[in-house]
């Protein structure tokens, strides 16, 4: 690296900051310290770190003021929190708020520097542009990527962000689709107001309508209590229809008619109530289809598709795996020293179909990461769940209907997770939710539970 890393090490001890100052020094970093919070923000304010070591337990202003200073304003920088054994719980929570990583007290230089420096790659990452970094409240979301394919769905997104246009994002299971609908809603002038999910295909038929719109009391049995619906708790922001393709097609005219008015009565009411709510809508089925089929109105589709977002599966973005890779044995090491990928097993990923697609990935690599022995991932601690691995297509019956064949490769699947369906869900690379819904769906047999 040509210019050297510019450091800040905050901390009330002063033995610890001299220390750590000689050390750095002779690792090659440029150090200021400063040995209180409010010296330390007078720092951040008066110039550009990469880097930040911070305690947490100071008189007068804490690390944690001084850490929310420092993410507002300078987002680059990467933070690493230097805390005693009785502050572990605060120290995970500083990692919500943005800090990189904690290391306890009293720390061993190398370790520290192991940590160091993955933060520092990963800020490299994000300076360059290949992971773009976005901040709401205390959640972050960060999208890699650097394929055009990528780039593509990130520039449309980001050009239709600022209208109040309703978005259309399609794409296969672990795609992205809930990814780039918050970096739609952070990007518009709604980033403020709330963002409201809904799961459409996790809430029964029977109270899709109240959720949505909310009830009045005494509406229907269950009725005890006035209910909010969600559309009104979205008022001025943003309201995610997610798995919109399963949503009950009573409730399409109610909601077609609130997306073209903004307006709504709750179920048993007589009001009308009017919601301004940003709509964004996604969906893994071919809703076309559904509306060939008559499962889903066309007038309906018209008002969510005024602008269509389609995110293209992995396998249609190899290139941008071994970003990927990389960036997610740092996010999940962290202070551990940083396992790399073998190239043969970089390979083996590079050529994999990822049905599951960036979550599938984000998997695997978690899994190889803790049971590599090594310093290396190599092939062996690779586990792609073999049969969904580029199937032999020839030996595929081609009687078989795509729901056919999906439903055995789900039964499958299932017995070679001894029916445990947490691990069938990781291997297909969908949510526990949406593989309950498949088995009921295809009527599948499991044995009891098993989680
Ligand atoms: N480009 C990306 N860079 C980094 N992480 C990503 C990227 N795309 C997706 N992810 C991560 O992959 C996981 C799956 O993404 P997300 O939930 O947005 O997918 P989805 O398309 O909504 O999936 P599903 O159809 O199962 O609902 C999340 O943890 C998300 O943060
Ligand atoms: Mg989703």
């Amino acid at each position: 690296m040509a210019d050297t890393i510019q450091a800040l090490v905050v901390d009330d001890e002063k033995n610890i900051t001299d220390l750590l100052k000689l050390q750095l020094e002779e690792a090659g970093f440029s150090v200021n310290v400063a040995n209180d919070g409010a010296v330390g923000i007078n720092k951040i304010q008066g110039k550009r770190y990469d880097l930040i070591l911070l305690d947490l337990k100071m008189p007068r202003i804490n690390g944690i003021e001084v850490l929310k200073f420092a993410k507002e304003n300078q987002p680059d920088s990467q933070v690493l929190i230097l805390t005693g054994y009785g502050d572990i719980k605060t120290a995970v929570d500083t990692i919500k708020m943005g800090a990189f990583d904690f290391i306890t007290k009293p720390y061993n230089f190398d370790e520290l520097l192991v940590s160091i420096k993955n933060a520092l790659e990963m800020r490299r990452l994000i300076v360059d542009n290949k992971v773009m970094k976005m901040q709401l409240g205390d959640r972050k979301y960060e999208i890699v990527g650097q394929s055009p394919a990528l780039q593509k769905v990130v520039d449309v997104a980001l050009k239709v962000a600022p209208s109040d246009a309703s978005v259309l994002i399609t794409g296969a299971s672990g795609s992205g689709k809930e990814l780039i609908a918050h970096l739609i809603h952070e990007n518009s002038g709604r980033a403020k107001k709330p963002f409201v999910a809904v799961n459409c295909a996790s809430i029964p038929d029977t109270l899709i309508e109240s959720e949505l719109f909310g009830h009045e009391k005494g509406a229907f049995t269950d009725a005890h209590s006035l209910k909010q619906g969600l559309t009104e708790i979205a008022d001025g922001g943003t309201l995610f229809l997610d798995e919109v393709g399963d949503i009950s097609y009573l409730v399409q005219p109610k909601l077609l008619r609130f997306i073209e008015t903004g307006t709504f009565r709750r179920v048993g009411g007589t009001v009308e109530m009017s919601v301004n709510a940003r709509i964004i809508s996604a969906t893994n089925k071919d809703i076309d289809h559904e509306v060939e089929e008559g499962k889903f109105r066309e007038d309906l589709l018209y008002r969510l598709n005024v602008v269509h977002v389609e995110i293209p599966s992995l396998h249609q973005r190899r290139e941008d795996i071994p970003l990927l890779v990389d960036y997610f044995l740092l996010k999940k090491q962290r202070a551990r020293r940083a396992k790399k990928i073998s190239p043969e097993a970089l390979k083996l990923l590079m050529e994999y179909d990822w049905p599951g697609n960036i979550r599938e990935l984000e998997n695997v690599i978690e899994r190889a990461a803790i049971l590599a022995t090594g310093e290396e991932i190599t092939p062996e601690f690779v586990a792609l769940t073999g049969k969904s691995k580029s199937p032999d297509l020839r030996r595929i019956p081609t009687r078989l209907s795509l729901a056919e064949l999906e439903k055995i490769h789900i039964e499958n699947v299932l017995k070679a997770n001894g029916f445990n369906r947490t691990r069938s869900a990781q291997a297909l690379g969908i949510s526990l939710k949406t593989l309950y819904l498949k088995i009921k769906h295809y009527n599948i047999n499991t044995p009891a539970d098993k989680g």
